[in-house]
């Protein structure tokens, strides 16, 4: 096991277009380290910079505390596991383990204790004698890992592992990856442009965009206090709503009405001009659900909910608004970065399962403005983290 250490990692292909630019992440031993962002932003680079696929253009990459920039991908000690799990088709189970070993020359004896250890760890006891083309994509993928293990690997690198399989299947195995990375405690390092299992899977989440490093943080952190605009529009689902806001006395004024904001958020964004507010849609709440004297009068507006979703459990609804033709522009810009879907000027509230109503009748909510963000709409700077 091993600590990871990239120091302003750089990559530049032939064209001089830098994939990756001045990326810098510490991986602590058996840590689990998330890389995520949109198509094209460097993740798969950055993975094969680390296992050896790939040339360094810049910085240092460190393992275990040893610089490996010139080191080939079979000194490295280091296990990647593929989309595909490149396993052997004519091989059993049991060889397609072995493999690694066999290559190594290692004695017979060392070799079937290991494989059985491996095997009983993944649950793959029974399956040792059949060909992986017989198997589940489940258990190939404990086949691969299987693989990993007896080469006693410093590091786990997985690149979109799950990205072929079903949607079930991939919540199975998103499950199965993350127990066995607990249970073995091998630093883990896994790209993936699903923030689902980014944030699910993962101690610490690297988000990237075009190269570069926007934020590195644990899940929660990432939904809580995201840096900037992106970020905080890419993770979560529905996404973030973004507003054009202003803020004056104390007050944030949004399409639909003028509201308190806590005097923190206040101080840092007061007489900035135009900002763009970011609410989530869980921080709205139908008031007739919570009950009109709970409520703060003052954070509650009329809104017209033109469709709702309900889902059982919880529902969504959408609030349309108007907003000026350059704003609008700006959502759309933002929405485009983050991969997402193209963000209309609606509003997309989470209310209570029991709150009620025709689509298109008025209904009061109440909007948290202690959970709002204010970003500068230029440079897409959260002015708000932590206050
Ligand atoms: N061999 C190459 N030669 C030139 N440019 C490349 C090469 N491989 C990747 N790139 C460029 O580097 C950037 C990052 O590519 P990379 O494959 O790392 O993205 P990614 O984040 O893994 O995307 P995806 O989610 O689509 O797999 C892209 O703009 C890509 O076009
Ligand atoms: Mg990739």
């Amino acid at each position: 096991m091993a600590t990871i250490e990239m120091k302003n990692i750089v990559k530049k292909y032939g064209d001089g277009f830098p994939a990756v630019n001045d990326v810098s992440i510490d991986v602590a031993d058996g840590e689990f380290l998330i890389l995520v962002g949109p198509s094209g932003c460097g993740k798969s680079t950055l993975l094969r910079m680390i296992v050896g696929l790939e040339d360094i253009s810049g910085g240092d990459m460190v393992i275990g505390g040893k610089r490996v920039n010139d080191l080939a991908p079979r000194d490295r000690n280091l296990s990647m596991v593929f989309q595909n799990y490149a396993l052997y088709p004519h091989l059993s189970v049991y060889e397609n383990i072995a493999f690694p070993l066999r290559l190594q020359k290692r004695p017979e004896k060392e070799i079937d204790e290991k494989v059985r250890e491996a095997s009983k760890t993944l649950d793959l006891d029974e399956h040792l004698e059949r060909k992986p083309a017989n198997l589940s994509g489940g258990q190939r993928q404990r086949v691969a890992m299987g693989r990993a293990i007896v080469r006693e690997a410093d590091a786990f690198l997985f690149d979109e592992p799950l990205s072929n399989l079903d949607a079930k299947l991939r919540g199975q195995m998103r499950t199965e990856i993350a127990r066995l990375q607990k249970k073995l405690g091998i630093t883990t390092v896994y790209v993936t442009h699903d923030q689902t299992e980014a944030m699910t899977l993962g101690d610490r989440v690297a988000v990237m965009k075009r190269g570069i490093l926007q934020q590195l943080a644990t899940p929660r952190e990432l939904y809580e206090q995201p840096v900037n605009l992106f970020v905080a529009g890419f993770i979560g689902s529905p996404p973030m709503n973004f507003l054009p806001a202003t803020v004056e006395n104390g007050q944030v004024t949004l399409p639909f009405g003028t509201f308190p904001l806590p005097a923190a958020k206040a101080e840092r964004t007061q007489g900035k001009g135009l900002l763009m507010a970011g609410i989530r849609p869980e921080h709205f709440e139908d008031v007739s659900v919570i009950g009109a004297d709970e409520v703060d009068s003052a954070r509650t507006f009329e809104a017209t909910i033109d469709v709702r979703e309900w889902l059982g459990d919880q529902q969504y609804a959408y609030v349309p608004y108007e907003a000026e033709p350059q704003v609008q522009d700006q959502l759309r810009e933002l929405a485009r970065e983050a991969d997402g879907d193209s963000l209309r000027t609606q509003l997309v509230v989470s209310l209570d399962a029991a709150s009620k109503g025709e689509d298109g009748e008025h209904t009061t909510l109440f909007i948290d403005t202690d959970r709002m963000h204010l970003f500068d709409p230029a440079t897409g700077e959260n002015l708000t983290v932590g206050v």
